[in-house]
């Protein structure tokens, strides 16, 4: 959670999904990852939510958690929709998807806003789509895929996020 007078010297991000038990998951695990990694844990506050509200309150998806423990990372979240403070608290807001985008935008539209609103892939250097596909009906390689396009693309978008502080 962003505290209500956030410490204006961190950076904050959002990432949004459908759901938020799978793909914003991942990138909330692997963004934080790579900041602690980077020793700037405290320069940046992250959190993730959904555009649904079907599984608020519920862990991430089993098959995302241990994709992610393989690869040494701790999925912490509990799901959560969106809301329209969430667009005018935090300094970026990361979209999986083009229905996610619509919907946030959608949303931002009717609110002061002040995110910026981008879709994860924008980041991605090797991308060949601009979305995260929805592992969610797919099996456990879905999920090895996915958490292969959120690494490489929370790497590049924390490089430029370094850029632009
Ligand atoms: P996510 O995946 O948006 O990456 O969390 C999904 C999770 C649940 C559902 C769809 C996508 N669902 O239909 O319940």
């Amino acid at each position: 959670m962003v505290p209500e007078n956030p410490d204006s010297r961190r950076t904050t991000v959002l990432f949004v999904c459908l759901g938020n038990i799978c793909r914003s998951p991942l990138a909330e695990g692997v963004f934080t990852h790579l900041v602690r990694e980077a020793g700037l844990a405290d320069r940046f506050t992250v959190d993730s939510a959904g555009t649904g509200a079907w599984h608020v309150g519920e862990p991430p998806d089993a098959r995302a958690s241990m994709v992610a423990s393989q690869h040494g990372v701790e999925l912490l979240s509990r799901a959560r929709q969106i809301t329209g403070r969430d667009l005018e608290r935090f300094d970026w807001v990361i979209a999986m998807d083009r229905e996610n985008l619509r919907n946030i935008e959608r949303m931002a539209e009717t609110i002061d806003a002040r995110a910026r609103i981008h879709l994860l892939r924008e980041f991605d250097r090797d991308r060949d789509s601009d979305e995260v596909p929805d592992p969610y009906y797919g099996d456990v390689r879905s999920f090895e895929t996915v958490y292969g396009i959120v690494h490489r693309s929370c790497e590049a978008l924390l490089e430029r996020l370094l850029s632009t502080a």
